[in-house]
């Protein structure tokens, strides 16, 4: 059967001339409305990886007709492979294809291939066209929306990288079906991250449709994809290149990149690391007191419900925590920044966690 139009939505990133579209449906890639009139010129790369492309690259060049110079590169999977030297091989494939400035990138894979063809795309020839075709859940809610692209240094997630937006987001819901369920639960993170930063409602509807969304039930997913890129959409249009609310989008962040920087990347997937990060950010709000026992139960218990981790790596240390955390991207100076919750829905910036408040939970956070 073939989606009607009605089952599509269509979001906006407003960014002035740089605005671009969210398309969020069924039967997407293989349907060249969607995707053409993105592209910049003739020339488009498509960058993927080995796990992804065996799936839907067909279905994605099927979809572009064939009066276009289309190639592609294949990257390999996994996070510790978000480097510099992937990208080099984007850099590589797309000169020696001969693109020129009008080429488009497009990505077509979760979050790591978004954030290096994104990348990529920043730099070749001072920045190209690029649009996002994400296939996780994660990447549908979160990394393909907003123009964050870069790679990891072995010190630091996502390190080195660029603010670069792309002309198009198109989301398949489809493409869900392949998902891992693992994977899944690490989506279900950064959904769950937007009801406790900016949405009670959303958090109170979330609780009530976990089974529901593990279950892949399609008109739920739909749902909480769009409401999800609603509320980025409303953020980034705010705030691209963080300079305040912005970073309320790093619930969890600094907690979880220190556990997948200190794990090796790949070991922890970035939204399990990200779910255990927002409990420690729950627990840290209720020793500020401003969160009571209540509503931290009410987190740990939707964390459950996704599947997500509930404690840390057993052999991480507060100082291990501390020394990674302290190189976080959004500390001011010699001060750390943690973004923590004033109430659930509501979440804020805190620059003066006294260390020993913070050193208390870490040391009392539960090891795996
Ligand atoms: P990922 O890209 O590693 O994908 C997860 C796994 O699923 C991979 O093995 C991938 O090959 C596989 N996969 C992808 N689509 C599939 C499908 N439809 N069916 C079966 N398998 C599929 O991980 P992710 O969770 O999508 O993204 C995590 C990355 O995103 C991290 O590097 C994180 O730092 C980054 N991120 C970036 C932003 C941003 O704003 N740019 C935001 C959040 C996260
Ligand atoms: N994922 C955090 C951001 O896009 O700002």
């Amino acid at each position: 059967m073939t989606p009607s139009d009605e089952a599509r939505r269509t979001l906006t990133v407003s960014l002035g001339e740089r605005s671009y579209p969210i398309h969020i449906g069924s039967g997407l890639l293989g349907d060249p409305q969607w995707l053409r009139p993105h592209l910049a010129g003739r020339q488009v790369m498509i960058v993927t990886n080995e796990t992804v492309s065996p799936l839907y690259l067909e279905r994605l060049k099927a979809g572009l007709g064939d009066d276009l110079v289309v190639r592609e590169v294949v990257l390999p999977d996994g996070e510790a492979t978000k480097t510099l030297a992937s990208v080099e091989r984007i850099w590589d494939a797309l000169l020696e294809a001969g693109f020129n400035r009008r080429c488009t990138l497009v990505a077509l894979g979760g979050g790591v291939i978004g954030d290096m063809a994104g990348f990529a795309a920043a730099c070749y020839q001072r920045g190209v066209a690029f649009v996002q075709v994400p296939t996780t859940l994660l990447s549908q809610v979160d990394s393909s929306v907003g123009g964050k692209t870069g790679v990891n240094h072995p010190r630091g997630k996502n390190m080195i990288g660029a603010f670069w937006q792309p002309r198009a987001v198109l989301i398949d819901t489809d493409t869900l079906a392949t998902l891992p369920r693992r994977e899944l639960s690490a989506g279900l993170a950064e959904v769950i991250k937007y009801g406790l930063i900016r949405d009670a409602d959303f958090l109170a509807w979330l609780e009530a449709s976990m089974t529901a969304l593990r279950s892949l039930d399609g008109e739920a997913l739909a749902g909480a994809i769009e409401r999800s890129c609603s509320l980025k959409a409303e953020v980034v249009a705010e705030d691209e290149t963080e300079q305040g609310v912005r970073a309320l989008l790093n619930l969890g962040h600094t907690f979880g990149h220190a556990i997948e920087t200190h794990q090796g990347y790949g070991r922890w997937l970035h939204g399990e690391a990200v779910g255990a990060g927002m409990l420690m950010a729950a627990e840290l709000s209720q020793r500020l007191g401003w969160l009571s026992e209540a509503e931290v139960g009410r987190v740990r218990e939707v964390l459950a419900a996704a599947g997500l981790p509930l404690a840390a790596p057993a052999d991480m240390g507060v100082d291990d925590f501390l020394a990674i955390m302290r190189l976080d991207k959004k500390n001011l100076d010699e001060r750390l920044r943690l973004i923590l919750l004033r109430r659930l829905g509501d979440a804020c910036i805190h620059d003066e966690t006294p260390r020993e408040t913070l050193a208390a939970l870490l040391q009392a956070f539960p090891r795996q």
